[in-house]
C-alpha cells in the first residue's frame, strides 16, 4: 500500500486512529513502541510510561491545528514532508487535524479562509496555532494572506489558540529575513504573541521528529513540554551539538582538520578550525540526526552553520573559527583551540560526568520486555 501524501492526509476521515494508520502502514507494534521509548527516554519518563504514551497516542483524539506560513521560504514544511514516509513521526502528523496549511491544503481562495475561520469557531480555546516564517512590520504590504497582513492574521489567529508554535529559526528568531539590515521590520512570533504559550522550535529548517515530538507530546499530556529560557523544549534543545558530536573525541585530544581536503578531514576529526559552530549551538541533530536517522551536516563533512541560534545569519563566516570567550562553554573551546589536548581533557571528564550522572537518574527501556504485552 502506497503512503498517503500529507494532502490526502488532510482530507482523511476523522475517525482514522493512529492504531489503525499503524496498521496500515504496515509498522510494527515493536518499532511504534520503539518510538514511545525514545519519547520516554527524552521526556525523563520511567519504562513504565512507554504503554501509557502508546495507548495516549494511538486512542488520542484529533487535535485541530492550524499552520500559518509568513516571511519563509516554505523549507520547514519541506522538511516535514520530505521526511521518509511511512514514518511514525508522519502518522503523528496525521493523528492532528491538519485545518488550514497555504501549502498543503486542497482548498483555496475564499474557500480556504473559510475553512480557517471555521476551524477557529468549532475549536475555541483548543486548537494548536503552527506558525513558521517572521512578520514584517515594517509595512503591511510587505507579506498577506487573502490581503490580511501577516501580523493581523497571526493576531486574529493566536486569540483562540491553546498555544503557537513557532516551527523554524524565522518563526522562533527572525531568522534570515531579519538578518541586518532587516529591510522588513522582521520579528520573531514571541515578540508579538505575550498572553498565552509560545514554543520556539529553531532550526533551518527544524528536524522533522523535533516538530512531531512536540505534537505528540501534546496528544499525549495535553500539555507542552518543559522549555527552556528561549522556550525551546529542553527535550530536544538541553545539549549543544558539540555535547553530542561523534567528533568529540577529536576534539578532545586537539586533533583538527585544517582545510576540507586535508588528512583531518579524511580522518574524521573535528570541524572546530573550520568554522564549525556546534559548541555554541543547540539542536538534536547529533542524536537524532536527518533523513530518518542517516546522517547529519557534521558527519557529511560540514561544520555546523548554527542555524537553530538567533542571528545567526548575521555572526560571521560560517567557516571563521569560534574565537571569542563569551559563555562558558565557548571559553572551553576557545582554551582547547589554543592548548589542544588539556582544556580539551578537562572538558571532556566534565561532559563524561554530567551524561553519567544522567545516564544514572533514567530508567533503561527495553523495548523487548514492552512487546511481550498485548
Ligand atoms: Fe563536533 Fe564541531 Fe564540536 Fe568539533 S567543534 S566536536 S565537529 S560539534
Ligand atoms: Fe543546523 Fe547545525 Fe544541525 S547547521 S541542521 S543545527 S548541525
Amino acid at each position: 500500500m502506497s503512503p498517503l501524501g500529507l494532502e490526502e492526509k488532510m482530507n482523511r476521515p476523522a475517525d482514522n486512529t493512529l492504531r489503525i494508520a499503524l496498521s496500515d502502514a504496515g509498522i510494527s507494534r515493536r518499532d511504534f513502541l520503539g518510538f514511545c521509548a525514545t519519547l520516554a527516554a527524552a521526556y525523563a519518563l520511567p519504562a513504565s510510561s512507554v504503554i501509557v504514551i502508546a495507548a495516549a497516542l494511538e486512542n488520542a483524539s484529533r487535535t485541530s491545528v492550524i499552520w500559518l506560513s509568513f516571511q519563509e521560504c516554505t523549507g520547514c514544511t519541506e522538511s516535514l514532508t520530505r521526511s521518509h514516509t511511512p514514518t511514525i513521526e508522519g502518522l503523528i502528523l496525521e493523528q492532528v487535524s491538519l485545518d488550514y496549511h497555504h501549502t498543503l491544503q486542497a482548498a483555496s481562495g475564499e474557500a480556504a479562509e473559510r475553512a480557517r475561520e471555521e476551524s477557529m469557531r468549532a475549536n475555541a480555546g483548543k486548537y494548536l496555532l503552527v506558525v513558521d516564517g517572521s512578520v514584517p512590520l515594517g509595512n503591511p504590504g510587505y507579506s498577506t494572506i487573502a490581503g490580511v497582513s501577516n501580523f493581523d492574521m497571526l493576531m486574529e489567529t493566536a486569540k483562540g489558540a491553546a498555544a503557537v508554535i513557532a516551527v523554524g529559526t524565522c518563526a522562533a528568531y527572525g531568522g534570515l529575513p531579519a538578518a541586518q539590515p532587516n529591510p522588513t521590520g522582521a520579528v520573531p512570533v514571541s515578540q508579538l504573541i505575550k498572553d498565552k504559550p509560545v514554543i520556539n522550535v529553531p532550526g533551518c529548517p527544524p528536524i522533522p521528529v523535533v516538530i512531531t515530538g512536540v505534537l505528540a507530546h501534546f496528544l499525549t499530556f495535553g500539555t507542552l513540554p518543559e522549555l527552556d529560557g528561549r522556550g525551546r523544549p529542553t527535550i530536544f534543545y538541553g545539549e549543544s551539538i558539540h555535547d553530542r558530536c561523534y567528533r568529540r573525541p577529536s576534539y578532545d585530544q586537539g586533533k583538527f582538520a585544517e582545510s576540507f581536503d586535508d588528512e583531518g578531514a579524511r580522518k574524521g576529526w573535528c570541524l572546530f578550525k573550520l568554522g564549525c559552530k556546534g559548541p555554541v549551538t543547540h539542536n538534536a541533530c547529533a542524536t537524532t540526526k536527518w533523513n530518518n536517522g542517516v546522517s547529519f551536516p557534521i558527519q557529511s563533512g560540514h561544520g555546523c552553520l548554527g542555524c537553530a541560534e538567533p542571528d545567526f545569519w548575521d555572526m560571521g563566516s560560517f567557516y571563521k573559527a569560534l574565537s571569542m570567550p563569551a559563555t562558558p562553554v565557548r571559553k572551553a573551546v576557545a582554551g582547547a583551540a589554543a592548548a589542544g589536548v588539556g582544556a580539551g581533557v578537562a572538558v571532556a571528564f566534565a561532559n563524561r560526568a554530567k551524561k553519567a550522572a544522567a545516564k544514572a537518574a533514567h530508567e533503561t527501556v527495553k523495548v523487548e520486555d514492552l512487546t511481550k504485552k498485548p
